[in-house]
């Protein structure tokens, strides 16, 4: 397949359109081949995603296990859970013929009465509601069953997995855990966004999942790879490129791999073929990419609360904002009282809206920091 243009900016394409990640393929494929389960964690949009699909599909994988990813960001219970894990196993195993969708359904009874067969076509279909699990947790253990006898070893990718602390029913974690650690032919990939929680999940002793796993950063793609990847494929476009840049973005944006790749993909479709793309055509690519997305920036603002939208600004102008309760950062930007910039903070990192490392925070949206920094 051939992209239009080759900067993806949703979803994994193909090993052609994906840039380097070669150790990290690498070592999450040796993980879970030698029967360790991971942990992968980064900030949002640095690739986790993108590189599980990546290793799901190397030939290592693909030909010896059967592959599973759920994202469970939108869930809010053990029940809804179950509901996913069990509608992406009957996905997998749909294409692959109906010996193993009977297989399935033979095992996990629990769900057998929302699986019809198309009369006309023999399309088969899994038509359930949430409703119909009535008990998680023996759905649970059937489809654990399953999986432990499923012909092929099984690789299960949990997105967004730091989610389960916030599901409604008690002792999720441990049930989680004791299922999964009694699987012999079954491995898991916990790919995370936040980064305190996953460290709590996996990294206190009082936990259930404390060391069960290996812990995997994902940074960034080095800037040399990221260089090369950009020019082949501008050149392979007929397109020209200054390796200057290049380099100004991979700076601006501090390597994060979404915001490259919008950015490029910008850039790549203001490149008329036969030209070059160059310095000056950055401001206009961040300005379109920016005003893309005004209203909703307006919107967020809108809705906050005047303390939180005064610290918000604040932190946009300061772009890496140390020390924010102190007294110099107080009075540099007219804030009221320390504790108050603390709560107001709290908020809005719980909000997503900002991000902090160690004791510098930086609104999470790099888009959202300019166009406040513009505007205010
Ligand atoms: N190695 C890569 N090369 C090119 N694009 C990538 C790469 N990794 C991720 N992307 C792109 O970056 C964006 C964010 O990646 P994603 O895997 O969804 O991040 P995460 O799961 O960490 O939030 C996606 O649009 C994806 O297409
Ligand atoms: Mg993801």
């Amino acid at each position: 397949m051939s992209l239009k243009n080759p900067f993806v900016i949703s979803g994994y394409v193909s090993p052609y359109y994906f840039c380097d990640r070669e150790e990290e393929t690498k070592n999450l494929i040796r993980y879970v081949t030698n029967g360790r389960n991971v942990a992968l964690i980064s900030t949002r949009r640095m690739g986790k995603t993108g590189l599980i699909r990546h290793c799901f599909q190397s030939k290592e994988i693909r030909d010896r296990y059967h592959t599973f990813f759920i994202d469970i960001y939108s869930t809010g219970s053990l029940r809804e859970f179950v509901f996913a894990l069990g509608k992406e196993i009957f996905e997998e195993l749909k294409p692959k013929g109906s010996k193993l969708l009977d297989q399935f359904f033979s095992v996990i009874t629990s769900l057998r009465a929302g699986f019809r067969l198309n009369r006309d076509t023999g399309e088969p279909s899994f038509e359930m509601g949430l409703g119909d699990i009535r008990e998680a947790g023996a759905t649970l253990d059937e489809i654990f069953r399953y999986l432990e006898q499923a012909g092929k070893p099984c690789i299960i990718a949990i997105d967004e997995f730091q989610q389960i602390e916030h599901y409604a029913e008690p002792n999720v974690e441990a049930v989680l855990r004791s299922l999964i650690q009694k699987c012999k032919n079954t491995w898991f990939i916990f790919a995370g966004s936040q980064r305190h929680i996953m460290s709590g999940l996996f990294q206190s002793p009082a936990r259930p999942f404390y060391q069960s796993v290996g812990m995997m950063q994902l940074g960034c793609i080095s800037p040399d790879a990221y260089r090369n990847f950009v020019t082949m494929h501008f050149e392979t476009n007929h397109r020209e490129i200054d390796a200057a840049i290049i380099d100004k973005v991979y700076d601006k944006f501090d390597g994060h791999t979404w915001y490259l790749q919008i950015i490029f993909n910008e850039l790549f479709s203001l490149t008329i073929p036969g030209d070059k793309c160059g310095l000056t055509m950055l401001d206009e690519a961040l300005t379109n990419l920016i005003s893309a997305q005004e209203f909703t920036c307006q919107e967020i603002l809108s809705r906050l609360p005047e303390k939180q939208k005064e610290i918000l600004i604040a932190i946009a102008k300061e772009g890496k904002a140390v020390g924010v309760t102190s007294a110099d950062f107080v009075k540099k930007y007219n804030l009221q009282t320390p504790s108050s910039v603390q709560s107001a903070v709290r908020y809005l990192l719980e909000k997503d809206l900002v991000t902090q490392e160690n004791n510098v925070f930086s609104v999470y949206d790099r888009f959202f920091g300019i166009w406040i920094k513009q505007n205010f």
